[in-house]
């Protein structure tokens, strides 16, 4: 793959009027500016359907930095930003008008970037359309994100036509959950301390949670994820990758290649839910009306553009488990919904409980050591550990105590990357490591689909309701207390 850190590159961002583009990518640009991580020869070329001119499109783009960044704008970076910014007016179904971007393009033969930041319906046609005019040479990468499909089958199609234009090595997937550096950090946290790298098995880990707990509701994309539910549009990729990051063994290095060999041999190995045991390893619920921070927010079924007979799911937790030696007997519990009482992320790793006669008088019950990796907010690690109480009794009394490590506090220099501002700039550096290869994204929906169809030969039998504001559906507690164990509590670490 040919980089461009020396010799910049072309960036053109299809959907430039777009949310995606607005909200992420703009924001994300100017920070990379900010910190000069953007070639001197680098251009930004946004495509999509205004009369824009040139400067039509930098006070478009000014003006979304400023809604979505949370700083002031620097006039110096702001003008080396919008001395690269360069727009064209693109049908994404005229070839004439890909003509004009050729022209654009001609001007350099540099590496190129296609951002495709539409709706997926359109990808078919931008991937023809650059493949017929011969803008897909090997100085060429894409970028596509979810929804890659809504099924195995769609994300097949999907990855069937890119593949007609583009090889697998010019194509970066993006899941913005890799861009964290959190979950960044899950690689070094679990293979450079022994303790950790030692210990990572079913010998000594009981199981796992992993929760992402969000307080939006679906903010006025009702046709986008009523056709989704949670299920597809944060388990299929993003709880899936913390998952498979958390449980893979240590790649050779940090090649792509090596890296998305281990996660997808996780993948393979993730037993089957269907019919057959849907209800013991799933539970899935939708949010009624309720309060959140205060303000009373609508059930998801009077949100804007909804369909009151909609049996999506907002919620949904899940027991998954992994036949390998490793995890043979430790199960991954995931949670995840919307409209719930905080916004939240962690991965808590539980140790397995000790039993010793030692202090069997000093503690009715060993506490398990769990290692609490909190995402978000406030990214921390914190890990419990049992100590002596101090005091000059005869008697040992123990209690649990947390050791905290906390980013923000404990590094100065910490400066938290926003998950693009890292991709955009990993793509242009042209490597696919912190990207989705096409075996993973199908892998994970060969899973997840036997999921889905059980759940719709169930019908509404599997889904209830839970108020806004609370912490999901009362199955989603039975599915793990079942087996002896409770969700973390986020305000009890
Ligand atoms: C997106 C989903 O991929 O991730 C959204 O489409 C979700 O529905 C969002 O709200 C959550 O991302 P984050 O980074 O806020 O946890």
């Amino acid at each position: 793959m040919i980089k461009n850190i020396d010799t910049g590159c072309d960036l053109v961002i299809f959907g430039a009027k777009g949310d995606l583009s607005k909200r992420k990518l703009l924001p994300a640009l100017y920070k990379l500016e900010k910190s000069h991580n953007i070639h001197k020869n680098t251009r930004i070329i946004g495509a999509g359907r205004a009369n824009w001119n040139a400067q039509e499109y930098k006070k478009e783009v000014k003006n979304s930095i400023k809604q979505f960044l949370n700083e002031e704008i620097d006039d110096v970076y702001w003008k080396k930003l919008s001395n690269r910014l360069y727009f064209c007016n693109i049908d994404v179904y005229k070839t004439s008008d890909f003509l004009k971007l050729k022209e654009i393009l001609k001007i350099r033969r540099n590496v190129t970037i296609y951002y495709c930041a539409v709706p997926p319906s359109t990808f078919d046609s931008i991937f023809t359309q650059l493949g017929k005019l011969n803008l897909n040479s090997n100085l060429t990468r894409i970028i596509i994100e979810k929804p890659l499909g809504i099924s195995l089958e769609t994300s097949q199609e999907i990855n069937n036509k890119i593949s007609k234009y583009f090889l697998e090595s010019q194509i970066f997937r993006i899941d913005h959950y890799l861009g964290k550096e959190t979950v960044l950090n899950l690689l070094p946290l679990r293979f450079a301390n022994s303790l950790f790298y030692h210990n990572w098995n079913n010998k000594i880990i009981d199981h796992v949670q992993i929760t992402v707990s969000e307080e939006v509701g679906i903010e006025n994309r009702w046709n986008y994820f009523d056709q989704m539910g949670q299920m597809k549009d944060m388990v299929q990729n993003h709880l899936l990758q913390m998952l498979t990051i958390v449980a893979m063994s240590m790649p050779k290095n940090f090649e792509s290649k090596y890296i998305q060999e281990e996660k997808i041999k996780i993948l393979r190995s993730l037993r089957k839910i269907d019919k057959d045991n849907i209800n013991q390893k799933t539970a899935r619920g939708q949010y009624s009306s309720g309060i959140i921070k205060g303000k009373n927010v609508p059930s998801y079924l009077k949100e804007n553009g909804s369909n009151q007979n909609s049996d999506t799911e907002t919620f949904v937790s899940l027991k998954v488990e992994i036949e390998n030696d490793q995890w043979l007997g430790v199960p991954f519990y995931l949670r995840t919904g919307k409209r719930l009482a905080h916004k939240y992320s962690e991965i808590v790793i539980y140790f397995k409980k000790t039993s010793n006669n030692l202090f069997q008088y000093s503690c009715k019950e060993f506490p398990q050591n769990k290692l609490i990796i909190r995402l978000e907010p406030n990214a921390s690690i914190y890990m419990n550990i049992l100590n002596k109480i101090p005091g000059i009794e005869e008697q040992y009394k123990l209690k649990s105590y947390l050791m905290k490590f906390n980013y923000f506090k404990e590094i100065s220099s910490y400066n938290l990357i926003d998950a693009y501002e890292r991709l955009l700039l990993e793509s242009m550096k042209g490597i696919q490591s912190l990207f989705v290869c096409r075996e993973e994204v199908e892998e994970a929906w060969k899973w997840i689909d036997p999921i889905v169809n059980a759940w719709k030969k169930e019908k509404k039998s599997t889904l209830q309701l839970y108020k806004a504001g609370s912490w999901g559906p009362i199955n989603s507690n039975l599915m793990i207390n079942k087996d002896n164990r409770k969700w973390n509590r986020f305000d009890k670490i």
